[in-house]
C-alpha cells in the first residue's frame, strides 16, 4: 500500500484515460461551435450563497453535498467548490451585464466538479461535466435545440442506445397548487414512507417523486401527475418543445415522475440515460429550464435553459459498450547516433524536427546505436534518423523502420521529407 493515495472519490486520468476525455472534449467544443455556444471558464469555487440561492438550500447537492472550503479567516466570505456550472455561469451572466448583449447568450463550459458524494462506480467527488447555456430565450424551440444538442453528442462519441425523458414540471404558476395536491396524497401515507421521505415532504415535496427507496416505488406510481396539473401557458409550452423535438428526429419518452435535483428548474426537464438504465440515478446527463434564476442571483428576470453532460459516466459506458480507449501514436521518429556521447546533436536534430510540427523523440541515453535502434523499433516508431560523421557535410541518415531502408538526407531537407511520409503513412 503507497503511503499516499488519492483523496476517496477522486481519480488520478492516467494518459489512456485523459486521451478518451480529450477526445470527448473534442467533441463537445466542435458542438459546441457548430450549434453557437461560446467556451467560458467560471472559478472552481464560488461564495456558497451562489450555490445554496441558486441551486436551492434544501437539496441533496447543497445540503449533504457541497465542499465547502475551511475559511482561514474569521472574517472571510464562505466558499465552496462548485458542484456544477450553472450558478456560476448564471453569477457571471448577471455580474457582467450580458443582459446587454443580443439575447439568448449561449455559454458552454467544460471542466471539473465537486459533490461529497458517497463514492461507487460512475460516482465521483470530482467529476467532469460539459456544460451548456443558452439564456435569454423563453423558448420553446430552443429547449429542443438543445435536447438535440446533448442527444447529438452521444451519437458522435460513439454511446449506443441513449434514451431522452423528458417532463414539464411547471412554473410559479401551476405547481404551487400541484405541490399541494402532492404534498395532500403523500401525506394520507405518511405513516408507511421512510424517515428521509418524510422530511422531505416538509422541505422539498417534489424530491419524492425522485425517490429510489423501493418501499416508494407504488406510492410513486400513484402519485398525481405534474403534467396532469399544468396551467394553459406551461401546457402549450411543452406540447411545442414536443413538437420541436420530433421535427428534429431526436426520440424521446414522458417520463412524468422526472423532477431533477436541483430547484432552479421550471417547465422542461430532460435526463439522459443508457437504455435499461432508465430511472437508476446514473444518468449520462441532464438539465432543463430555469426561468427564475438570473433574478433570483440577482439580474433582471430572464428566462434560461441548459443541461450538463457527464464525461465520466460517458467514458464508462464507452467502456463497457466495448470501445476500445484510443489509440496512442508512435513518434514519427527517433533522432539516434552513432556516438553515444553526442546528445547535443540528437536534440538539436531533434528540436528543429518539432519546431517543423513532427512528433520526433530524442534518444537522450548514451547507448551504443545497436540498442537506440532496438528501442525505436520497440515503440514502432516509423523511421530513425541516424546522426554520424555525414552530419559535418550537413547530412543524416534516414533509416525506413518498417521498410529497413535507409539513405541519405540533407539536413535542409529532413522535416520536409518526414511531413512528406507523415501525411502519406498518417503519421504524427
Ligand atoms: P446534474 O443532473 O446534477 O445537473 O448533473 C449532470 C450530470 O453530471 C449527471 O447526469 C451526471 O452524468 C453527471 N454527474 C453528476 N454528479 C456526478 C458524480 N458525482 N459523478 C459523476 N458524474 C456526475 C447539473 O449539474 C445541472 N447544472 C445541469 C444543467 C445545466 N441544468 C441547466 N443547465
Amino acid at each position: 500500500m503507497p503511503t499516499y493515495r488519492a483523496p476517496r472519490g477522486t481519480r488520478d486520468l492516467l494518459p489512456e484515460a485523459r486521451s478518451g476525455f480529450s477526445r470527448l472534449e473534442g467533441i463537445a467544443r466542435s458542438l459546441s461551435a457548430r450549434y453557437g455556444y461560446r467556451e467560458m471558464e467560471i472559478p472552481l469555487f464560488e461564495q456558497t450563497a451562489v450555490f445554496e440561492r441558486g441551486i436551492g438550500a434544501a437539496t441533496d447537492v447543497v445540503e449533504k453535498e457541497l465542499f465547502r472550503i475551511a475559511p482561514r479567516t474569521d472574517d472571510s466570505e464562505a466558499w465552496a467548490l462548485r458542484p456544477e456550472a450553472t450558478a456560476g455561469v448564471v453569477r457571471a451572466y448577471v455580474q457582467h451585464g450580458m443582459q446587454t448583449l443580443p439575447q439568448p447568450v449561449k455559454l458552454s463550459v467544460v471542466g471539473p466538479m465537486f459533490r461529497y458524494d458517497r463514492p461507487q462506480a460512475g460516482r465521483y467527488r470530482q467529476f467532469w461535466q460539459w456544460d451548456v447555456e443558452a439564456i435569454g430565450d423563453p423558448g420553446p424551440a430552443v429547449d429542443a435545440e438543445i435536447v438535440e444538442l446533448g442527444w447529438r453528442f452521444y451519437a458522435e462519441a460513439g454511446v449506443k442506445g441513449v434514451q431522452t425523458l423528458i417532463n414539464s414540471i411547471g412554473d410559479a404558476e401551476c405547481r404551487p397548487a400541484y405541490l399541494e395536491t402532492l404534498k395532500a396524497y403523500f401525506a394520507v401515507h405518511a405513516a408507511d414512507l421512510p424517515a428521509l421521505e418524510r422530511r422531505r415532504l416538509e422541505t422539498n415535496p417534489l424530491r419524492l417523486l425522485d425517490s429510489k427507496d423501493p418501499a416508494m416505488t407504488d406510492l410513486i406510481f400513484g402519485a398525481p401527475k405534474i403534467t396532469d396539473c399544468l396551467c394553459g401557458a406551461c401546457s402549450v409550452h411543452f406540447e411545442s418543445v414536443k413538437a420541436h423535438l420530433e421535427a428534429v428526429g431526436v426520440p424521446y419518452r414522458i417520463q412524468p415522475t422526472l423532477v431533477r435535483g436541483l430547484d432552479y428548474y421550471t417547465r422542461t426537464a430532460f435526463e439522459f440515460y443508457r437504455s435499461g438504465a432508465e430511472g437508476q440515478q446514473q444518468a449520462l446527463g441532464g438539465g432543463g429550464r430555469y426561468d427564475g434564476l438570473v433574478e433570483l442571483l440577482g439580474g433582471r428576470p430572464t428566462a434560461g435553459i441548459g443541461f450538463a453532460l457527464g464525461l465520466d459516466r460517458v467514458l464508462l459506458a464507452l467502456e463497457e459498450g466495448g470501445t476500445k480507449p484510443v489509440a496512442e501514436l508512435p513518434p514519427l521518429a527517433v533522432v539516434v547516433g552513432a556516438d553515444p556521447a553526442d546528445t547535443v546533436s540528437r536534440l538539436r536534430v531533434a528540436s528543429q524536427l518539432r519546431i517543423a510540427g513532427l512528433a520526433v523523440r530524442a534518444e537522450l541515453g548514451q547507448r551504443k546505436l545497436a540498442r537506440q535502434l532496438e528501442t525505436a523499433a520497440k515503440e514502432h516508431a516509423h523511421f530513425a534518423v541516424i546522426i554520424g560523421d555525414e552530419l559535418a557535410e550537413g547530412h543524416v541518415q534516414l533509416k525506413d523502420l518498417e521498410a529497413g531502408t535507409q539513405h541519405v538526407v540533407p539536413l535542409a531537407d529532413l522535416a520536409r521529407e518526414l511531413a512528406r511520409a507523415a501525411t502519406s503513412h498518417h503519421h504524427g
